[in-house]
């Protein structure tokens, strides 16, 4: 649920950053007005085949003559005036969904690009999906300015991406998500060290994450989320010193978190869901005190939960679902009070839920399903009316819910059994335990509000790495 709530804010996010790209292009050519619209004639002929290479509009060299004139100029064009000359440079070029301008259906990648020396970002969102295209570069360039090179969801665009994108030395944001290139990722790439985003994820991928990639000092978001990436997480990971978001999950990944993550002292989230990543949670995990999503569901760890995730004092999304945990839940746990969201589902869990958990305060979706748990739910009435349908204890047989905390319809939604109710299944596992230890920890019911200011960070957090 949470899952589609994110997912939601991604998407009204992604608006947003559209509209605001408009904008600014408008703006600019606005400013130019008054200026000279000139443009080199190699540059602008350049322009001219891109276009042909791209649109749908064929007329486009016939009605746009002057493609940096205000007014007259393309959306999705935008023109800067360097200074440098009496002319005016293509600085920004975006195709693919409205308003920008569509690609035709045999659209292929225009290696021209690299052509206009001025050319600062390019986008291509959803602009090669009918005719199969690969990236390239021409043998020799001229382009230095490009800052930006976002290409994505292009289905058609396939194939290696070139390890001659090392020359594009001022890039800063790459990136190559949701379309069907494969291959190894070149290590080239990672001498490119004014990047700060890096973005493969949604690709097919193969091969190892190379150990250059601790090269990349400014990186601030590294992301390689659902290709096929093998092998180790390399350790040379902890000299990104400046990063803030780490995405690896799903992928084929094996070996164990490498002890060198603690150094990451910029981290706000990592995720490594779905890969083979096993046992062994670095000590110094703990030090990451600016980490506020720990995403790793769904690896054969095998292991008992590591308690030191509890001095993670920012957290608020915690997830160690279906991945084989053993022992007892850490009470150090109910030290985060941040904490929104916390999975732990499809383990192999045993002992009691910590009594100390009816006091995590911003607690909103809990889910300790299908694990060993038993005894008493440690949680009063004002703590299951908050969680309401986002606590799941179901498949636990040996938990029990005192009488009067399951009051109401709230016992069938958790899917436990009342104490006493069943004398097979959970009367035998019933600690005597005082009803006033549990009431003492009474909390407000909040249940909206919390809804709303959690989900409030995480679309703070995309702002920050969306970068289309
Ligand atoms: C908890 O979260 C709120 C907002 O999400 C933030 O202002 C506050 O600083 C956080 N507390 C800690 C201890 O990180
Ligand atoms: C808890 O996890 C189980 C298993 O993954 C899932 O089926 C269930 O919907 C989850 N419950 C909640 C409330 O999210
Ligand atoms: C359960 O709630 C009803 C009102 O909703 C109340 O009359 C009843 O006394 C409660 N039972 C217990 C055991 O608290
Ligand atoms: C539990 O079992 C005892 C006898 O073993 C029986 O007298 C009692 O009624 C049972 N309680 C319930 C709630 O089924």
């Amino acid at each position: 649920m949470s899952c589609s709530l994110f997912f939601l804010f991604l998407r009204i996010l992604l608006l947003l950053c559209f509209s605001f790209s408009s904008f600014s292009s408008a703006a600019t050519n606005k400013n130019l007005q008054a200026s000279n619209t000139n443009m080199d004639p190699h540059e602008t002929e350049t322009l001219f085949n891109i276009m042909e290479t791209l649109s749908s509009d064929q007329n486009w060299r016939v009605s746009h003559p002057n493609p940096c004139k205000p007014g007259s100029s393309w959306i999705g064009i935008e023109c800067k005036n360097t200074g440098h000359d009496n002319l005016v440079h293509v600085s920004r070029l975006d195709f693919g969904i409205p308003p920008n301008p569509s690609c035709k259906n045999t659209a292929t990648f225009p290696s021209e690009i690299f052509r206009l020396p001025h050319l600062e970002s390019v986008f291509f969102i959803q602009c090669f999906t009918r005719t199969k295209t690969t990236i390239s570069l021409p043998p020799q360039f001229s382009t230095s300015s490009l800052q930006q090179l976002s290409m994505r969801s292009n289905s058609e665009l396939v194939g290696l991406i070139p390890s001659q994108l090392s020359s594009l030395k001022s890039l800063q944001i790459l990136t190559l998500s949701q379309n069907l290139l494969t291959g190894s990722i070149p290590a080239e790439i990672f001498s490119l060290d004014s990047l700060l985003h890096l973005d493969l994820s949604y690709n097919m991928l193969t091969g190892i994450i190379p150990a250059q990639v601790g090269n990349l000092k400014s990186l601030v978001g590294l992301d390689l989320s659902y290709n096929k990436l093998t092998g180790i997480i390399p350790n040379t990971i902890g000299q990104l010193g400046m990063l803030q978001k780490l995405d690896l999950s799903s992928n084929e990944l094996t070996g164990s978190i490498p002890e060198s993550i603690q150094t990451l002292r910029s981290l706000v989230f990592i995720a490594l869901s779905s890969n083979k990543l096993r046992g062994f949670f670095p000590e110094g995990v703990s030090k990451l005190q600016t980490l506020q999503y720990f995403i790793m569901d769904d690896n054969p760890m095998f292991t008992s939960l590591p308690s030191e995730l509890g001095e993670l004092q920012k957290l608020q999304e915690l997830r160690l679902a279906n991945s084989g945990y053993t022992g007892t839940i850490p009470s150090t746990y109910s030290k985060l009070s941040n904490l929104s969201t916390l999975s732990l589902q499809n383990n192999q869990l045993t002992g009691e839920i910590p009594v100390s958990f009816g006091s995590l305060s911003h607690i909103y979706h809990l889910n300790l399903s299908r694990n060993f748990l038993a005894g008493v739910v440690p949680f009063n009435p004002s703590f299951l009316n908050r969680l309401g349908k986002n606590l799941d204890l179901s498949g636990n047989p040996g938990l029990c819910l005192i009488p009067s905390d399951a009051n109401g319809s709230k016992s069938n939604i958790l899917g436990v059994n009342v104490c006493g109710n069943n004398n097979k299944s959970a009367g035998s596992l019933i600690k005597p335990w005082k009803m006033s230890e549990a009431h003492q920890h009474g909390i407000t019911t909040k249940s909206s509000f919390f809804l709303v200011s959690t989900m409030i960070p995480v679309a703070l957090l995309n702002h920050l790495f969306l970068y289309i």
